[in-house]
């Protein structure tokens, strides 16, 4: 991924989204929510400022009830239209029948393979004919996340935009804004899940934990993504 040589280093999401919208049209931009606390500040700005943006959410078969209730909230709240993506049923039936429903703890290589099959070959699909999307993606959040830009080419998605309207926010500033504007927020994020994935693979970090320490708990820091951000 390369980063597009512009004045959006350290800018506002408004910035960001701004100048995103003059290289690509809104209409052929999608948003990937997984109903993290980032991705309802992003939505909550794409209310304002592009509502035409669609939304899409990859159901991988493994969340959490708590993140499927922020999805009901979040329809309530704004009315809106959410486009889910799940698996391929034969590839995730081949999967289960071959190496059972935990597979993901037992190698990289299996977790991998799970991710997979679970959010990176639908995250493609939803990908397909799109000029750009937006993450809620934040430098903060992780080491592996620390050379982000807020708009990057995503060369693993045939070069179209990657664009990252909060890169540069604090966890205070995103905390800040959703209680300002009352978002839904995940029950899971008061009961110590800073981040919040599939239910196998997250569960809540201790005092002093980074963010992402609950994540694939079992892996090292540096493998803790899972291919939608490659
Ligand atoms: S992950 O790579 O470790 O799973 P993370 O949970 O931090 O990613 O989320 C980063 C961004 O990826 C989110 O803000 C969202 O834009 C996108 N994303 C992650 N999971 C999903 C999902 N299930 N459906 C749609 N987008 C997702
Ligand atoms: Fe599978 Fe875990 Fe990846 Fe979800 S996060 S797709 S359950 S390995």
């Amino acid at each position: 991924m390369s980063e597009i040589p512009s004045a959006t280093k350290a800018a506002t999401p408004e910035e960001i989204l701004s100048a995103a919208l003059k290289k690509v049209a809104a209409k052929d931009v999608v948003m990937a929510c997984s109903f993290s606390v980032e991705d309802l500040v992003v939505i909550d700005y794409l209310r304002k400022l592009a509502p035409q943006i669609s939304i899409f959410a990859i159901d991988t078969g493994r969340l959490h009830e708590e993140t499927y209730a922020v999805a009901e909230a979040l329809l309530q709240k704004y009315q809106l239209h959410i486009d889910w993506y799940l698996p391929q049923t034969l590839s995730l039936q081949q999967l289960e029948r071959a190496k059972g429903l935990f597979s993901m703890r037992e190698s990289l290589a299996n977790r991998h393979e799970c991710c997979h099959i679970r959010k990176v070959e639908p995250l493609n699909r939803a990908l397909v004919g799109k000029a750009g999307w937006i993450t809620g993606q934040r430098r903060a959040q992780s080491t592996t996340r620390n050379a982000l830009q807020g708009i990057e080419t995503d060369a693993a998605h045939g070069g179209i935009l990657k664009i990252n309207p909060l890169i540069d926010w604090s966890d205070e500033e995103v905390w800040s804004y959703a209680r300002a504007q009352r978002l839904p927020v995940n029950r899971l994020h008061s009961q110590g899940y800073p981040s919040i994935g599939c239910a196998p693979c997250t569960r809540a970090i201790k005092a002093g934990e980074a963010p992402r320490a609950g994540r694939w708990w079992w892996e090292n820091p540096e493998h803790k993504e899972c291919g939608l951000h490659r």
